[in-house]
């Protein structure tokens, strides 16, 4: 697949900002753009000149920047044919690691939590002596089993949302539910609006869709009400996360949920509303926002309040719109296993989603990274999350993009901010997890450190030769 430069110029945004040479800036934008998929494997991108013309660059920085992937295993050249995305050999990201990092890499790229074993095995075990009962039905269905849809509804219930099993869906997770609603709501061209930062793959949804992006800034004091009304009244979908909003870990407040009134239907992605931290404060599980919005989409989720290895989850709405996913759901898939859907039929009915144990231990983990950032990194600023599995944390300086491109090199992977957003926003931030032991993360803000120091140093990245001028 050909990949315009104007199409790339996009996906960059504003590169041009921070420290070091241009061409390695462009080149770790580049190289994180292939990690996150957004250039997909065997994208043809565009010639040196295309590519210099459309970022207002000279041809000499692109063609140092594709030098740079090529020798890094990111690209691969041809003569007269455009050069063409590929991964290194091997899964360490290609590059060398910095000394002082004994052991493997620290992974804080992805925000989920390991699953709790006793849990999860009894209620598997429970699932097996039930899965028998089905033997006799073919086992496809696109709506999920009647013992998970039950059990959803009857989450919903408890949290103040009377729900009957007609208006749930069982997904492979909430993101195939993402998928389905957008497949099913949105258009080319439709305008779909989102919190911005968000859940990237959510991102990712909506321009596979060629949906035109509409992002309402949710900034240090939360939700602006009057932009994304304004916004609502042009956008054909509004996607937002009120409850524990990934990444900031933001709690929408019952007052900026009642004067909420998006014009346009809304999905609602409850994936972290079991993740409340606060001791203190409203009671997270008090109301979900379809209680106050009877026709809001909700979407749902085991993947951080249990583990994301069940790929459980689903999608709250009436049986008119179901109806339509179910019609749009054959394309991509015939329906969601089902020793998962009963296992996670247990772990709802008995509550398990919201274990006052995990919940201690994610917030002794947070205390941990917070306390470590606040040691190793002091310039940096990540204000607490009232929930979730995530910080958001802020530099003084746009090295969001250079410090997760290097930062495998000092053994640890993170996620830089303009993943979580689009026009190259949110360069000064990264999102870090605290789903790890406190030791691990403290390591790992140890050596997010190192590479922060080796970059402001200017003595870091992907080494090439300066281009010639
Ligand atoms: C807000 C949000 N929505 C959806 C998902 C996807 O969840 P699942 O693993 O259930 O597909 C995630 C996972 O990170 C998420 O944070």
């Amino acid at each position: 697949m050909k990949i315009s430069a104007h199409a790339v110029g996009r996906m960059l945004g504003t590169w041009q900002e921070g420290p070091g040479p241009a061409h390695q800036r462009l080149s770790d934008r580049l190289r994180l753009l292939i990690l996150d998929g957004r250039l997909c494997l065997g994208a043809a991108l565009p010639g040196e000149r295309d590519l210099a013309t459309a970022l207002g660059t000279s041809r000499t920085t692109v063609g140092a920047a594709y030098r740079t992937l090529v020798d890094h295993g990111y690209l691969e050249t041809r003569e007269r044919a455009r050069a063409t995305v590929r991964l290194p050999h091997g899964d360490a990201p290609a590059g060398r690691r910095a000394g002082g990092t004994d052991g493997e890499t620290i992974d804080l790229s992805f925000a989920a939590p390991p699953a709790p074993p006793e849990v999860l095995h009894a209620a598997f075990a429970t699932a097996l002596e039930r899965l028998p009962l089905h033997f006799e039905r073919h086992g496809y269905d696109r709506y999920g089993t009647a013992e998970l849809r039950e059990a959803v509804a009857g989450w919903y219930g408890r949290r103040g949302l009377p729900t009957s099993p007609d208006h749930v869906m069982i997904t492979s997770g909430a993101q195939h539910a993402i998928g389905l609603l957008v497949r099913t709501l949105l258009s080319p061209r439709d305008k779909v609006l989102f919190d911005h930062p968000t859940y990237p793959h959510a991102i990712r949804a909506f321009t596979d869709a060629r949906a035109r992006l509409l992002p309402v800034a949710v900034g240090p004091s939360g939700w602006d009400v009057p932009q994304l009304l304004a916004a609502a009244r042009s956008a054909q979908l509004a996607y937002l996360i009120p409850d524990f909003h990934n990444p900031t870990g933001m709690y929408m407040p019952a007052s900026v949920r009642r004067s909420l009134r998006p014009a346009c239907p809304t999905v609602i992605d409850e994936t972290l509303a079991d993740l409340g931290l606060e001791a203190t404060g409203p009671d997270p599980t008090a109301e979900p926002f379809a209680v106050t919005h009877p026709t809001a989409i909700s979407v749902g989720s085991v993947s951080k309040s249990i583990w994301g290895g069940l790929r459980i989850g689903w999608i709250r709405a009436v049986p008119a719109l179901l109806e339509r996913v179910a019609a749009a759901r054959p394309a991509t898939d015939l329906g969601t296993p089902v020793v998962e859907q009963l296992a996670t039929a247990v772990l709802l009915n008995a509550g398990q989603t919201r274990r006052p144990e995990a919940l201690r231990q994610l917030r002794a983990q947070q205390d941990a990274l917070l306390g470590a950032l606040a040691e190793h990194l002091p310039e940096v600023h990540a204000p607490r999350a009232a929930g979730g599995v995530t910080l958001w944390a802020r530099f003084p300086e746009p090295v969001g993009s250079r410090l997760a491109a290097i930062a495998p090199d000092h053994g640890v992977t993170i996620a830089a901010g303009p993943q979580f957003g689009v026009g190259g926003a949110f360069e000064r931030h990264v999102r870090l997890p605290y789903t790890l032991p406190p030791p691990r993360l403290t390591e790992a803000v140890r050596r997010l450190a190192a590479a922060h120091r080796a970059l402001t140093a200017g003595g870091a990245g992907i080494h090439t030769p300066a281009p010639v001028a």
